[in-house]
Order: structure tokens, then C-alpha cells, then sequence
């Protein structure tokens, strides 16, 4: 396994915002998060990337212990994080940005990646010099994606990639996704509400319900499971 997440706590101050959960991901697996606003799904990512320490229970990471390591040397191991509602820095220019997404870097090669990143995401290349608060939501998004990226991952977080997009943007994420998995080879753990957006990208997902685990499978099973249907697919 690449990652492995074995009877994971969270605590805030009282509150267990995460109780016991265990999960995986293969090498090269596109795995979904899905759960309603609340479940704990940000906090687990949080605590992937040593943001946010358990409480109790292991984390794994190419075989090495990672649960109490560092954030700045969990991202030297290859784990990136493109968190919930961006948070690019406004101020800062997008080139400027995905200079920050290489500073856990050791090598200086990072004009050449940066360079890369315009190739995939032209659009970046036009905005280069503005400010990140100025391009749209979607335009946000990809420079999340590529400031993330810059850290040259092997396991990539996405926290809602899809949040406050309108359909249209919305409809180019699964494509973006895809690319980065397969043209990359970057395993990746995503995070979504949007539920029949996740089950179509990922092989596997995991159900999340107030910090528990509720149902966990392959996606074809899950998008034919009357339950997925009724809570996370109606409408
Ligand atoms: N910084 C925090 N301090 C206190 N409680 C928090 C904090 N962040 C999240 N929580 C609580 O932890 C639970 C899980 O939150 P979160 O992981 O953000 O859920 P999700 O990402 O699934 O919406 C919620 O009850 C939330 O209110
Ligand atoms: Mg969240």
C-alpha cells in the first residue's frame, strides 16, 4: 500500500471529529472521500499531511510510520495537499505561487516544473502575472492544483476540488484529475460532496459519516448500492 490510515482519531479540544477510521490507497489508485458537510473529511487529510495530529491510531506512507513526522517533510516524502477553497496567497502572483509549491524542494530545477505546469495549464501561463485573487474560481483551482503539483507528489490530496465552481468549470475537473493519475503516474486521495463526480473518477471510495466509516467498495458497486443512490445521488 502507498497509504495507509489504520484506526485513525481526531480530537478538537472535546470534540472527536474522527473515530477510529481506517483507509488505503494502492499505488497509482484514484480512491473518493465521500461524506456530507461535517463528516470529518478535511480533518483526515489534515492529518495525512501533519497538519492536524491524531490522537490515536497509524499512519503509513511508502512503508514508513508518518504520524507524527513534520508537515514540511511529510511534503519531502510526496504528499500534497490542494486544500479546501484553495488557499492560494491573494496577493501573490500566480507565477509567485507555484514558486511557493516547490519550497520544500531541495533541487533548484523548479523553472523547468514551472514551465511544465503552463504547458498543462495554458491559462496559467496568461494569468502568470496577476494576482491569484483576481482569476475566476476554476482558474483558482488549477493553480491550487499546480502549486501542489510543484512539490513533485507521488500522492496528490484534493479537499473538494469542485467546491463553488459553476457546472461548466465543474464538468473540466474529472478530466484534469485523470490526467494527473494516469499522464503522471500521481496516486491520488480525493474529497468530494459532489458524489457522482467522485464515483465516476475513482475505482474505490469510502463513505464517511460523522467521523465513521459507513460503507467502503468499488465505486461500480457503490453507484448501484440503494443507499448511495437514495442519500448521495438523488436529484
Ligand atoms: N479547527 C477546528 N476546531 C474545532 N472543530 C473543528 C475544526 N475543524 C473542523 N472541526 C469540526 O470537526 C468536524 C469535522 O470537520 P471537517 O473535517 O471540516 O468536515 P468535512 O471536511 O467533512 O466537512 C466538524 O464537526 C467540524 O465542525
Ligand atoms: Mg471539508
Amino acid at each position: 500500500m502507498l497509504l495507509e490510515l489504520k484506526e485513525i482519531k481526531v480530537h478538537y479540544d472535546g470534540l472527536e471529529a474522527v473515530k477510529g477510521i481506517s483507509m488505503n490507497v494502492a499505488e497509482g489508485e484514484i480512491v473518493a472521500v465521500l461524506g456530507a458537510n461535517g463528516a470529518g473529511k478535511s480533518t483526515i487529510l489534515r492529518a495525512i499531511v501533519g497538519l492536524k495530529a491524531p490522537t490515536s491510531g497509524e499512519i503509513w506512507f511508502k512503508g514508513e510510520r508518518i504520524d507524527r513526522v513534520a508537515a514540511q517533510s511529510i511534503i519531502r516524502k510526496g504528499i500534497a495537499l490542494v486544500p479546501e477553497g484553495r488557499k492560494l496567497f491573494p496577493h501573490m502572483s500566480v507565477h509567485e505561487n507555484l514558486q511557493i509549491g516547490a519550497y520544500a524542494r531541495k533541487d533548484k530545477d523548479i523553472a523547468k516544473d514551472i514551465e511544465e505546469m503552463y504547458e498543462h495549464f495554458p491559462i496559467l501561463r496568461e494569468r502568470r502575472s496577476l494576482d491569484a485573487e483576481s482569476l475566476s474560481g476554476g482558474e483558482q483551482q488549477m493553480a491550487a492544483i499546480a502549486r501542489a503539483l510543484m512539490a513533485k507528489p507521488d500522492l496528490l490530496l484534493l479537499d473538494e476540488p469542485t467546491l463553488g465552481l459553476s457546472p461548466l468549470v465543474r464538468a473540466e475537473i474529472p478530466k484534469i484529475v485523470r490526467d494527473i493519475n494516469q499522464k503522471r503516474g500521481v496516486s491520488i486521495l480525493l474529497v468530494e460532496q459532489n458524489a457522482r463526480l467522485a464515483l465516476r473518477l475513482a475505482s474505490r471510495a469510502y463513505v464517511l459519516e460523522t467521523g465513521t466509516i459507513s460503507l467502503e467498495g468499488d465505486t461500480e458497486t457503490l453507484l448501484s448500492d440503494e443507499r448511495i443512490k437514495r442519500v448521495y445521488l438523488a436529484g
